[in-house]
């Protein structure tokens, strides 16, 4: 579904974040993109959804395909046309807005429908529901990160790419954001990329684990290799 070769990803046209990286999520997969900080997760991330020049950031080389059409050079609304959403880091939405109102704008791209993903969004997140009247800036770093994961959805995306949702989260937060992930990739059949440092939950429901240290891949298994040992000592060599 998605294909990366050989991608090398700078910024300021000097900065290299990611050299030279293969990456290839296959459709139904849950993949999760680890490493350390800096690695170059986010930025590989900001580049399949076309995020990249709002940074001074490019694709310096190599080549980004879905579907067998390539991303490079589409603009961020083209790429999320074609089902690709991105929820990038520090959840971001319109603070003052409420939750209700926070979930239709995410689906201006694609209005048609968008009543019924909204009840979708509802039936995964009840506290969505219940609090649909009250400003996203009230709500705490766990319910926002639900609150941009159902953003995402209302999109209607074949590829969801979460980068770090348990960012700052208690144990049992994450626990309940991954428990919805999981059930929405089985259920509503959407293609899923998780970028985390390390989350055990993650590795338990994952298909596919790449490891980034340094702006390359340094580890590709299936997760029953990726033991939370192992990744240890990857990151810290
Ligand atoms: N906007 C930017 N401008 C310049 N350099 C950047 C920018 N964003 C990231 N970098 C650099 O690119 C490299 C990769 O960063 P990236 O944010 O992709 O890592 P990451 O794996 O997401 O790390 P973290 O786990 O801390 O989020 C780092 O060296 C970082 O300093
Ligand atoms: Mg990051």
């Amino acid at each position: 579904m998605l294909e990366a070769r050989q991608v090398s990803l700078r910024y300021d046209g000097v900065i290299q974040a990611v050299d030279g990286v293969d990456f290839t999520v296959a459709p139904g997969g849950l993949v999760a993109l680890l490493g350390p900080n800096g690695a170059g997760k986010s930025t590989l991330l900001k580049a399949v959804a076309g995020m990249l020049p709002f940074e001074q950031g490019e694709v310096a080389a190599g080549s980004i395909s879905f579907d067998g059409r390539s991303l490079l050079g589409m603009h961020p609304a083209s790429i999320a046309r074609l089902g690709i959403a991105l929820v990038q880091e520090g959840r971001q939405c319109f603070r003052g807005l409420s939750i209700a109102e926070n979930l239709k704008a995410a689906s201006l791209a694609r209005p048609r429908g968008a009543a019924t993903r909204l009840d979708m969004v509802f039936d995964y997140f009840p506290f969505l529901r219940e609090m649909r009247q009250r400003p996203a800036g009230h709500l705490s770093g766990g319910q926002l990160q639900m609150l941009v994961i159902g953003m995402a959805m209302m999109g209607q995306p074949r590829l969801l790419l979460l980068d770090e949702p348990s960012l700052g989260l208690s144990p049992t937060m994450v626990q309940t954001v991954f428990d919805v992930v999981e059930r929405m990739h089985h259920e509503l059949s959407v293609t899923v990329v998780v970028a985390e440092q390390t989350v055990p939950r993650l590795l338990k429901m994952a298909t596919d684990v790449y490891v980034l240290s340094r702006g390359r891949v340094v580890m590709h298994t299936p997760p029953a290799q990726a033991d939370e040992e192992t990744l240890q000592r990857v990151y810290l060599s």
